[in-house]
């Protein structure tokens, strides 16, 4: 699992270290993510790793509730400024960590990849074992490995796919990232 000081770390070198704000791809895929999610509204989200809450953003209108953590605190402070919605809650808190109660939406927005092994085995329990009937969870990933990444994006999305409580509602593949939407199977 990547060194939670990695990300610490990052955050003190700027406020937005992956560029999530400016980057044109970064918002485009936000759009795409958006635009996959199979129901028009959801009564409990969570989106854990949300950063500073660009993604948040869109979903909060889809919510009637959104529990939205990240491992660092830095970033939240931006994301409650970008999001200053009541039905949201941000919280500082790190995956495997998850909240009690039933869950009808859970996203999984370039998180995954970071995750150990083990972590990755743990999220992926939670989700089956939370997840309401008519949920979904959505999984975005950059696809090519770098220094910092436990696996691949694909890697991850696949131990997903080889879930035998999920099955797959939506897959859309680009030459950069996958995204994938599971609901019970
Ligand atoms: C590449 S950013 C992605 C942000 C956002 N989800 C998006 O798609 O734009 C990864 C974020 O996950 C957070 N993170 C890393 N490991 C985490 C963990 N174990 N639990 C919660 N958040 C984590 C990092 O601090 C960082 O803000």
């Amino acid at each position: 699992m990547t060194d939670p000081a990695y990300f610490e770390r990052m955050y003190t070198t700027s406020d937005d270290p992956w560029h999530l704000a400016t980057n044109p791809y970064e918002k485009r895929k936000y759009d795409v993510t958006v635009a996959s999610l199979p129901r028009e509204r959801y009564r409990r989200a969570f989106e854990p790793g949300c950063s500073i809450g660009l993604l948040t953003a869109l979903l909060a209108p889809r919510c009637d509730e959104l529990i939205a953590t990240d491992t660092v605190a830095e970033p939240l402070v931006t994301a409650r400024a970008t999001v200053p919605a009541s039905h949201v809650t941000f919280a500082q808190s790190s995956l495997p960590d998850w909240p009690d109660g039933e869950l009808d939406l859970v996203v999984l927005s370039e998180v995954l990849y970071f995750l150990s092994a083990d972590v990755r085995a743990q999220v992926l329990a939670h989700v089956v074992r939370s997840l309401g009937v008519d949920g979904h969870v959505v999984l975005v990933d950059w696809r090519h490995p770098f220094d910092e990444a436990a696996c691949t994006g694909d890697a991850a999305h696949a131990e997903f796919g080889a879930s035998p409580g999920l099955a797959r509602v939506v897959e859309h593949v680009e030459d950069d990232y996958r995204l994938e939407v599971f609901g019970r199977a």
